[in-house]
């Protein structure tokens, strides 16, 4: 627990306010800690309360021994307890994000940093209440959705705020067509690594596509590949032979697997690090620019995936908030 991260540790004050959806446990977890450790105001979106409680608990409880190991060695802020709190969110509905989102603004509250981490792979084809794809919903439609919402208070909340995209390296290994996109009487053609890949690639071009749209304003966008990380993340492919034994129980074997602060760290440096300030558009590995796709990349087919997802969102989004997203109305 005691390496020093390779983020800087900078010191947030409590009123910089933080949505990190899926908080309570691997990627997101390390994340919310981080940033309630080094000062700010964290939420976490999570669809198990039990789940989100039991986290902060334990946040707390590595702050504490974290504090009294290492003194200020890690200059962390030094607070009696985290200001980390838990707010229902399921990405799998459109009902609870919505949910979720109506009780964030009635708080009140500025935002100044949006972690869309929550996520499932690899996961066999199934359709979610609302009709899509599931990791095509949770891993893109709903964080999409949580950004057309969350945008306006964001645009007020003053300078230096931060959207994040936990995307993956897996977003090579799908193809990309619109007219596919939520595999309507196709969905035996394709494979689990396509339904996933394809929603880690529509978070890398949804950041392209902001990132352009919000070009020197309050807001920056980026993305991130964590590596293959020693998370939770393989129950969603426990009935995958080659995915959860050979791919990543054989990762495990061979100590390719990072731990989940390694795995954590580009977001996080992302989050906090005050020399990237306004910095927007890129996608982080290891803390430093990450390879990526031509397709990704393709401002075309940004265009293309952005009309499609707001036809998919047009009963959830109005106008006023369509015109923020567009940047069109500032
Ligand atoms: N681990 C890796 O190797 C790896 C590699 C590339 C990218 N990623 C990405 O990293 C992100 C975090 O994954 P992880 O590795 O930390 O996996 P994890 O340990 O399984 O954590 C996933 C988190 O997402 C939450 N979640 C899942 N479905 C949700 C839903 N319908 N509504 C709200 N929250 C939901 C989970 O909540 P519950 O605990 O309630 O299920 C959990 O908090 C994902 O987007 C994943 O695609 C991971």
């Amino acid at each position: 627990m005691g390496a020093r991260p390779s983020f800087p540790i900078v010191q947030i004050p409590r009123d910089r306010i933080a949505v990190v959806t899926g908080g309570n446990t691997g990627l997101g977890y390390e994340i919310a800690k981080w940033l309630a450790m080094m000062g700010a105001t964290v939420i976490i979106g999570c669809r198990s309360e039990q789940r989100a409680v039991e986290a902060i608990e334990r946040m707390n409880k590595e702050y504490q021994q974290m504090k009294e190991e290492f003194g200020d060695k890690h200059q962390l802020q030094t607070y009696d307890s985290l200001a980390v709190s838990f707010m229902p969110l399921d990405l799998g509905s459109f009902k609870s994000t919505l949910q979720f989102v109506d009780e964030f603004k009635k708080s009140g509250r500025n935002l100044h940093i949006l972690v869309c981490n929550a996520g499932i792979g690899m996961a066999p084809y199934e359709k979610t209440i609302d009709g899509f794809e599931k990791m095509l919903q949770v891993n893109y439609l709903s964080h999409f959705l949580m950004v057309a919402k969350l945008l306006p208070v964001m645009r007020k909340s003053g300078p230096d705020c931060r959207i994040l995209f936990m995307s993956s390296d897996a977003h090579r290994a799908c193809s990309f067509d619109v007219e596919t996109m939520n595999y309507e009487g196709n969905a035996s053609k394709f494979g689990r690594l396509d339904y996933y890949g394809r929603s880690k690639l529509y978070q890398i071009m949804q950041m392209y596509s902001l990132a352009r749209r919000f070009k020197d304003t309050n807001v920056s966008i980026n993305s991130s590949h964590p590596g293959i990380v020693d998370t939770e993340i393989n129950r969603n492919f426990q009935d995958s032979f080659f995915w959860s034994v050979i791919f990543f129980k054989g990762s495990k074997l061979l100590g390719k697997l990072k731990s989940p602060i390694d795995g954590a760290s580009s977001i996080i440096n992302a989050a906090v690090n005050p020399e990237l300030a306004g910095v927007s558009g890129r996608y982080y590995y290891n803390c430093t620019d990450g390879n990526h796709t031509s397709t990704s990349r393709d401002v075309n087919k940004q265009e293309a995936l952005w009309k499609q997802t707001m036809e998919y969102l047009k009963d959830y989004i109005t106008d006023e908030e369509r015109d923020v997203l567009e940047n069109i109305s500032s």
